[in-house]
């Protein structure tokens, strides 16, 4: 066989194993993948926790192989670097082009002054070693001081920050994370650019049908973090809810030849919702995307949507006392783990 012949021979190959992932349009005319991978790697007491022996470049050099072309990150999870790294790989070898992928990055709270946001999207390229960030969110509406007190910078600074930071060219789309409903309302309302995508946390405990409907109506895009919920352990923690062999899940799961956590994104996938699964193993990298190669009746979303009590995970009661903390308040807030003392 001529080197040619084998180059499209293995081409093909590598194409077919890999999954073909669809897309949808944000209401700024760009288009964005319908799952993207996690990479945040979790929490210690020394923040988040590091990739090690580049095990997440490693990572996303598999993933490109088995058909993601969606990352989601954020300055405070410290896997930019790598993410960059295993893009400009698969870019330099010919595997994919810069346009192909899409890397989703989120401003940290300690930089939410105006003139702080372009400075912080800056070195974020500076970490990716690439030029532009596909979508840029502010990662919570809540601004703090270097010091993580309180700031009192309202985040529609911010996000004219942000407007600034697209205007540049340093970032295509931008959007808003851990918002509710007025908070959004507010920015749609009153910035100059229209949030592309709300991404909040979405799981069978935690269905915002009513902020996801919301979104929706006013075309910006939902992306659904910490999408398998109860399913598996979280900060080490198995918490009360449907586990992996939940009978219910397990019977859709039989039904289509899936598994639980492919039936869980798909319920979230039906609903028009980006979900971001988070997985660090290769088989689950594939068992998590493949997920569109079948649908769920009526009747198995409502089953799904029944698990609905309303548990949220990421909760930083810690914060409930700032201005523009995004959810109930709680009796007993946690320590703040953030907290310089
Ligand atoms: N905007 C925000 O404030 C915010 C907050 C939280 C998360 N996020 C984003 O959302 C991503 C996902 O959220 P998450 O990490 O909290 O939770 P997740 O994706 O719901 O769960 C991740 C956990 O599930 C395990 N897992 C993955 N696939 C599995 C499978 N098929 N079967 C069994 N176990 C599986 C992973 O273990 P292994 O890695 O060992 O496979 C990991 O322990 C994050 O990485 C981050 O990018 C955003």
């Amino acid at each position: 066989m001529a080197a040619f012949d084998i180059c499209l021979f293995l081409c093909l190959f590598t194409a077919a194993r890999a999954a073909t992932v669809p897309t949808y349009e944000m209401n700024d005319g760009r288009q964005i993948p319908a799952v993207a991978l996690g990479t945040y790697l979790g929490f210690d007491k020394n923040g988040a926790v590091k990739s090690q022996d580049n095990l997440l470049r490693d990572v996303i050099l598999q993933a490109i192989d088995v058909g993601y072309r969606h990352f989601d990150t954020a300055s405070i999870y410290s896997t930019e670097q790598e993410i960059g790294q295993a893009v400009r790989m698969k870019v330099e070898e010919g595997t994919v082009t810069r346009e192909e992928i899409f890397i989703t990055s989120k401003l940290w709270n300690t930089q939410h002054r105006r003139e702080e946001v372009v400075k912080a999207v800056r070195d974020s390229l500076t970490k990716f070693g690439l030029d532009y960030i596909d979508l840029y969110l502010m990662h919570w509406p809540i601004g703090l001081n270097e010091d993580y007190s309180y700031s009192d910078v309202d985040y529609l600074d911010t996000w004219r920050g942000m407007e600034d930071a697209q205007q540049l060219g340093l970032v295509r789309s931008i959007g808003l994370s851990n918002f509710n409903r007025k908070q959004l309302e507010r920015v749609i309302k009153e910035g100059s650019v229209k949030p592309a995508v709300l991404q909040i946390e979405i799981h069978p405990q935690l269905i915002q049908t009513s902020l996801v409907n919301y979104a929706q109506s006013q075309g910006v895009v939902v992306m659904g973090f910490s999408p398998f919920g109860s399913l598996v352990k979280r900060f080490g923690v198995d918490f009360p809810g449907p586990k992996l062999d939940d009978p219910t899940l397990s019977a859709i799961a039989k039904k289509y030849g899936k598994t639980t956590p492919q039936v869980v994104l798909r319920w979230i996938v039906e609903r028009n919702i980006i979900p971001i699964p988070k997985t660090v193993k290769y088989s689950r990298l594939k068992e998590n995307i493949n997920i569109f190669d079948f649908e769920l009746n009526e009747e198995e979303m409502q089953k799904i949507n029944e698990f609905d009590d309303e548990t949220r995970y990421t909760l930083p009661s810690f914060w409930q006392s700032h201005p523009y903390y995004p959810f109930d308040k709680i009796d007993n807030p946690v320590r703040n783990p953030f907290a310089r003392s």
